[in-house]
């Protein structure tokens, strides 16, 4: 639970924060590691994404609920000269992710292991180059649909840290949440949807990489949507 700023206490996270117990070499990894891949969010002020990467950096991609990291690092790795966040409150995935990001070396990726909203609320406006949001929770039940983290107040804080053009990446294979996906963005005034053709939803875009649960969904049978949106230029 957290403080609103008009005093309201609001829950941030649903669905688990922990899992089994962490492997004793995989807890050692995550606290030795940890504390220099996290991102410190300031008591005050913005959070400046230049102080977060040793090097400079040409963009700044944000992935909200990455599960165990695998298209988080798959970028990185991809992209050397971008900055990742990625923000993900299941403390075994993040752990997983930990030992993803030391075991290639990476050094163009922070990680939040809380609410992404966090980290939304510090970034600074148009700070943001790409954001990724992939098979997050479905929440299928309708009195749960609140839960889910795609929301005209998420949408409100991802168009107001992303740069002029920049893409919001969504997928997910719960077609409940594909149309409500479609319909939140496409009733936001700062998001086009980029799809000229069916296969701009049927298939991801160049260049991504898959994450765990599309894999899984996929061998299920499951057939995955994908939505590029572009953030509109500000007036
Ligand atoms: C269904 S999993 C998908 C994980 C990953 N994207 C994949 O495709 O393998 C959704 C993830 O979103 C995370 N999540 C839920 N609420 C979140 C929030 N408020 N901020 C960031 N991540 C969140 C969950 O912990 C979970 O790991």
């Amino acid at each position: 639970m957290s403080e609103t700023s008009d005093g309201a206490r609001e829950r941030l996270v649903y669905g688990r924060r922990k899992g089994k117990k962490l492997r004793p070499g995989r807890q050692s990894l995550f606290d030795d590691a940890l504390p220099r891949l996290k991102v410190d969010l300031p008591a005050s002020g913005p959070l400046e994404p230049a102080s977060l990467f040793a090097a400079p950096k040409s963009a700044l991609w944000l992935e909200i609920g990455f599960g165990a990291g695998e298209h988080l690092v798959d970028q990185a790795a991809l992209n050397p000269d971008i900055g990742f966040i990625g923000c993900e409150p299941f403390l075994n995935g993040l752990a997983a992710c930990v030992s993803h990001v030391v075991e290639r070396g990476l050094r163009n990726v922070r990680l939040h292991g809380d609410d992404a909203r966090q980290v939304l609320k510090a970034l600074p406006p148009a700070s943001v180059d790409r954001a990724h949001i992939l098979f997050p929770d479905p929440w299928p039940k309708l009195r749960h649909n609140r839960r889910r983290i795609v929301s005209a107040s998420v949408l409100d804080m991802l168009a107001r840290v992303l740069v002029d053009g920049a893409e919001l990446r969504l997928a997910t294979d719960h077609m409940d949440y594909a149309r409500w996906m479609l319909r939140h963005c496409l009733a936001h005034a700062d998001f086009d949807w980029l799809a000229e053709r069916p296969d701009d939803w049927l298939k991801p875009a160049p260049g991504e990489t898959p994450t765990r649960y599309e894999q899984k969904a996929i061998a299920a049978g499951s057939k995955p949507l994908y939505f590029r949106f572009r953030r509109r230029p500000r007036a």
